[in-house]
This record gives C-alpha cells, structure tokens and sequence, in this order.
C-alpha cells in the first residue's frame, strides 16, 4: 500500500489540516438559524440527488465536541471550518440569533483547549434565504451585507481566529450556480453570472476590508482550480481550453491580485456586467496574507457549438473518483507553480482544500480506503515537488474530516477521513485517518 510522506519530508512548521463547511456538517433549521437558498434548491424536484438536504448532515451542531477530538487525535494543528449566515443573522441582516453567535464561540474555544488553529471560512455556500429573495448575490447590496456579517463575527471571534477567509470558491457560487444552475440558486443566465461574479469579487474585497478595520489578522482567499488541458492538440481545443481556464482558474485571482478580468472572459460578460464595475478593482484587490488552493482534478475541454463560451468538458484516460473525477496529482504540482508566478509571488500558499470521494463502506467496524490513501499521497508528493520547486506552500488541509452532505450529490459523495452511519450518525475513523494520523506523528 503506499505511504504518506511524513511530516519530516515537508519544511520546518508546514501546517496539517482538516477542513469542513456548516451546511455540510451542522444540520440545519433549528437553534434559530434562519432559512438558506440551499433548503430552498434542495426541496425543489431535481436539483439534489433524492432531494436531500442538510437538515440533519452529521448533526455536528451538537456533536462538535467529538468531532474536534478527532481531529486532534488525528495530529492536525489546524481545523478549517465556517460560519452559516443565517445562523447568525437568520434574515441574513438585522437581528442577531444569539444561540447561533454562541455556538461558534464555543466551537473556537473548543479548538483552542485541543491546541487547534482556528482557520475560518466566513462564506460556504448557504446563503440565508432573505437575501435570494432580494437576488442574493445578483445585488450589489449583499457586499454590504456580507461586510456587516463580517464585522459581528470579527467582533465576537476576530480575538481567537488564526486565519481568515471570506468567500470558499467564488466561481462555485458565480459560475456553477448562476451559469450552469448546478448550484443554489440553479439559475441558468449569463447577466446573472457576470454580476454575481463581480458581486462576489467586491464582497471578498469588502470583507477584509473589514476584517482589517477590526484588527483580525492572517487574511486570505480561498479558490478552487482544475488543471485544465486541450482534449487534443488542434487550434480548437487550445482555444477553448484558453477561454475554459480564464473562467475556472483566473478569474478570481486575477482580480485579486492584477485588478482585472481575464480578456477571454470579458468576451462573454462585457455587455452584463454591473455599471462603473472597473471602479470597484481599488476594493477587490485588498492585500492578503495567504492564498487558498482548493484542487481535486484535471479536465479535458474541447470545443462546444452555440453562443461564448463554447466550451465541453471530455472524458479523460485517466482513472476517476466515485463522482467521476479524473485523479491528475500531477496537475497539482503545475498549478502550484503556474499560480505563484503569474499571480502570488511571495504570498504564502496553502492547500485549504484536496481530497476524494469514494464508496466507502464498513466491513466488521473498519473501513480500508486504500484509494484515498493512495490518492493523498500521490497530491502530498506534488505538494512536495512544487516546494521542491521554490513555491512558498505552507500548509495542506485535507478535505473532509467527515462524511457529509455533497451537496447536489446528496449524501451519495463520501470524502471523510472519517466514516459517518447518516442513520446512527456514528463516527468511525476510516484507514486513510489512521494513515494521517501515523504521518503525522512527531
Ligand atoms: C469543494 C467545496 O468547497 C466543498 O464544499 C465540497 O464538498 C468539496 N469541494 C468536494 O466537492
């Protein structure tokens, strides 16, 4: 079986990791937490596999303790999670719900008594149902909205946070959600997209403005990347893997870092983008203190008939994940050094997300993932090999502590370290947990 690189292969202070999100862990709609677009998508007919939702999850909202444990046991010194909008504020604005503002205090004083990193994620997905129905990240009110959630949270937890960022994968919540609807809130619509990215682009930017204001350091921003390549070697498939890389891996850290959109994106967003948007890039580009890398596979894209952008995603030769996902570890590696010097520089880099979804099963109380083993170690070895290189990586998360609620696939994705019975909500660490947790050791 193969082994994962121990901790003496990474750089002196190389940080270990675990990662989670609230809406895909906590259970939701009780404790006075508001609703959010994701139990609205959820409960319409053919947007979630079996129309599940995540009302119950792993029930971690009264389960932390445990959970934390685990991730201790496992020898993390860091454990990323985030903070659900309406939970805090269930209008999304206004009224405070205290149980929800308390629960997030206990859960950092938690992993504070465990001796774990406090990483936090203030946006993952579930927007609080009251701002959809205002048009959600289509408005350009909700950079103010999401800047006054910013600040009661800074003010409440800013004083034992260890790092922060704003908004988990902007072109998940822009792209996936508003071009390809796969996503809360599922739309389909050019003009929405374009806004909603651009929207999602002032928010980050106001957010740690705010952050900043409030004295909460370690700021960053977390994206997600695919190592995308030409189907074959014609002008075509360059072209349109181009324009396919502009929208997924550029968008959002060119204007982080260059004050600018793609030009191949511009193509397509021009005549939809909100008024004056080019002034809003002083805002946007708001230094960082880290940069987050999300990275799971590489895909295949060719040319597609029809209006911009013309792109298809192709079946790839490699071998794939339970969802389907091609396993390029390689990709990693290029990533990671294309990323640093077009982009990041000297900013440290992590890996805030990287992982896979299996189909795991226990047999006799045990769960053999060889797969994930072997998966983790081939992306630790690119992590390696980009180091090797000269990039400035910091630190891996491993996505996911837990079993949880994949979202559109339902309970149907498991990416856990740690296997969870949705029935019994009983937790049993899978071999991929023991595998870390032996890496790990000092
Ligand atoms: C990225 C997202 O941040 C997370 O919510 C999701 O579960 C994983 N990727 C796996 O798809």
């Amino acid at each position: 079986m193969t082994a994962l690189p121990p901790r003496q292969a990474f750089p002196q202070g190389f940080l270990f990791g675990a990662a989670t999100s609230s809406y895909q862990i906590e259970g939701h709609g009780f404790g006075g937490a508001g609703p959010t677009h994701w139990d609205t998508f959820a409960a319409t007919p053919g947007n979630v596999k079996g129309a599940e939702t995540g009302a119950r999850a792993c029930d971690h909202y009264h389960r932390w303790a445990e959970d934390l444990d685990l991730v201790a046991a496992a020898g993390f010194e860091s454990y990323r999670f985030s903070t659900s909008w309406a939970r805090v504020l269930p209008e999304g604005r206004g009224a405070v719900n205290p149980e929800g503002l308390d629960f997030y205090d206990r859960l950092v004083d938690g992993m504070l008594e465990r001796g774990l990193k406090p990483a936090l994620t203030l946006y993952h997905w579930e927007l609080p149902a009251a701002l959809s129905d205002l048009g959600g990240w289509r408005n350009r009110d909700v950079a103010q909205w999401f800047g006054d959630f910013t600040r009661i949270i800074a003010q409440r937890l800013g004083d034992r946070l260890w790092s922060v960022a704003p908004i988990n994968e902007p072109w998940c919540v822009g792209w996936l959600s508003h071009f390809l609807g796969l996503h809360a809130p599922g739309l389909r619509d050019i003009r929405a997209t374009a806004r909603a990215m651009h929207h999602l682009c002032l928010a980050h930017g106001t957010a740690i403005g705010v952050l900043r204001a409030e004295g909460v350091s370690n700021l960053g921003a977390v994206c997600n990347f695919e190592h995308a390549l030409p189907a074959e070697d014609s002008p075509e498939c360059h072209l349109a893997t181009r324009r396919y890389d502009a929208i997924f891996n550029r968008f959002f850290i060119e204007a982080m870092f260059q004050g600018r959109y793609p030009e191949e994106v511009l193509e397509g967003f021009s005549p939809h983008l909100p008024k004056g948007w080019e002034q809003d890039f002083p805002t946007i580009t708001a230094p960082l203190d880290w940069f987050g890398i999300n990275y799971y596979t590489a895909k295949r894209i060719g040319p597609a008939a029809g209006p911009w952008p013309g792109t298809a995603e192709l079946p790839g030769p490699l071998p794939k994940t339970a969802l389907g996902w091609e396993i390029c570890p390689e990709g990693l590696s290029h990533l990671l050094i294309r990323l640093q010097r077009d982009y990041t520089g000297a900013t440290p880099l992590y890996i805030t997300e990287n992982g896979m979804a299996a189909e795991d099963r226990l047999r006799d109380g045990h769960c053999l993932d060889a797969d994930r083993i072997a998966y983790l170690a081939a992306h630790l070895q690119a992590c390696r090999a980009a180091i090797a290189a000269g990039v400035p990586l910091a630190g891996y998360y491993a996505w996911s502590l837990l079993d949880n609620y994949e979202w559109a696939e339902g309970y149907s994705g498991r990416f856990g370290l740690v296997h969870v019975d949705f029935e019994s909500l009983q937790r049993t660490p899978k071999a991929s947990y023991h595998a870390i947790k032996k890496a790990l050791e000092r």
